[in-house]
C-alpha cells in the first residue's frame, strides 16, 4: 500500500542525476523560510498582522485555523504573489520583496507550489502539465523531461496519468498530479494547500507517506490542511492562525499543543470526525 515508499528506479532512459537530498541537520542549518513581522491582507483590512515563524530544512510546518482566518492568503505572501502590508518574508538569505525581479525569478525556481484545488490546465495533458516547470526553467531534453515527469508520476502513485487529460482523473488523482508539478524541479521547499481535502483515506495516507519521504530527504514543506490524521502524521511543527485576534496565537509542535497549547488550539486539535474535511 505504500507505493511512494518504495518509489520506482529513475528510468534508465534519463540521464538526470536527481539531486542529492540536502543534509538533514534542522539545528545547524539556516533557515529555508522565515517571516518577520508579517501582516497580511487585502486592500486596507488586514487578516492577520505580526506573524513570526521559519522553517528549516527537513521540517514540515502545517499552517491551521478556522476557514477564512488567512492561510491561503499567507501561502500567497510567502510565495512570492501579495506583497505584505509589512514585514518581510526571507526566502534564505534574500528578502523575497526587496529583491529584484531577477533575484525573484530565481527564488521561484526553488520552490514548489500547489494551490488549493489543485490546478492544472486542461488544455494539456497530465504528463505535459508536470514537464511544464522543467521546459520553462531546466536544461533538460524533451527525452529527459518525459522521463523525468514519468518518474514524478509514479512516486505519487500515478504511473498510467502521463498521457490522460486532466478531466480524465479523479479529484483526488488531479491533486496528486499537481503535487507531481509541484515536485518537477526538485524544490528544495515546497508549498501545499490544502493538498488532502476530499481525498478518501487510502490516497490521503498515501500523500502523508510521500509527504513524510520529502521531509526525510530533506525537503522543507509548508502545508495548509485541517485533516488532524495528517497533521499528527506528518506536522513537526503547527501554526495555528486565529480568526478573531488575526494574529498567531500558537507555533509548537501538535502534541505538544494538543497537550498544553491554548484552549483553542486544543479545541482543534481534539475535535472529532463531524468537523474534518471543512474548508
Ligand atoms: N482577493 C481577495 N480580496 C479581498 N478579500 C479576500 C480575497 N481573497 C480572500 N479574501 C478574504 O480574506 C480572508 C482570508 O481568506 P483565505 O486566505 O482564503 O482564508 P483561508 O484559506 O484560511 O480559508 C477571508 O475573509 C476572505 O474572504
Ligand atoms: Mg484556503
Amino acid at each position: 500500500m505504500n507505493d511512494v515508499q518504495t518509489a520506482p528506479p529513475l528510468p534508465s532512459a534519463c540521464a538526470v542525476p536527481l539531486p542529492a537530498p540536502a543534509a538533514k541537520d534542522a539545528t545547524a542549518a539556516a533557515p529555508l523560510l522565515r517571516a518577520e513581522g508579517l501582516s497580511i491582507g487585502h486592500g486596507d483590512t488586514i487578516i492577520q498582522r505580526d506573524l513570526n515563524f521559519s522553517l528549516q530544512p527537513g521540517e514540515v510546518l502545517v499552517i491551521a485555523g478556522a476557514s477564512g482566518c488567512g492561510k491561503s492568503t499567507l501561502l500567497r505572501h510567502l510565495v512570492g504573489l501579495q506583497t505584505p502590508l509589512a514585514g518581510r518574508v526571507w526566502h534564505g538569505e534574500v528578502d523575497f520583496y526587496a529583491a529584484d525581479p531577477a533575484a525573484q525569478s530565481q527564488l521561484r525556481q526553488r520552490f514548489g507550489v500547489m494551490f488549493q484545488g489543485g490546478a492544472l490546465w486542461s488544455s494539456m495533458t497530465v504528463g505535459e502539465n508536470v514537464m511544464l516547470p522543467m521546459q520553462l526553467f531546466a536544461p533538460y531534453s524533451p527525452r529527459e523531461c518525459e522521463a523525468l515527469a514519468r518518474y514524478k508520476l509514479a512516486v505519487v502513485g500515478l504511473p498510467d496519468a502521463f498521457d490522460l487529460a486532466p478531466s480524465a482523473l479523479s479529484g483526488g488523482m488531479r491533486k496528486r498530479a499537481a503535487v507531481a508539478r509541484a515536485l518537477a524541479l526538485d524544490p528544495p521547499l515546497l508549498f501545499l494547500d490544502e493538498p488532502s481535502a476530499g481525498l478518501d483515506p487510502m490516497s490521503s495516507a498515501r500523500l502523508d507517506t510521500l509527504l513524510q519521504h520529502l521531509r526525510d530527504t530533506g525537503t522543507g514543506l509548508v502545508m495548509v490542511t485541517h485533516e488532524l490524521e495528517s497533521i499528527f502524521a506528518v506536522a513537526d511543527r503547527l501554526l495555528f492562525l486565529d480568526v478573531h485576534e488575526r494574529t498567531m496565537t500558537a507555533l509548537g509542535p501538535p502534541q505538544q499543543l494538543l497537550d498544553s497549547g491554548p484552549d483553542t488550539v486544543r479545541e482543534f486539535l481534539s475535535r472529532g470526525d463531524d468537523s474534518r474535511g471543512s474548508r
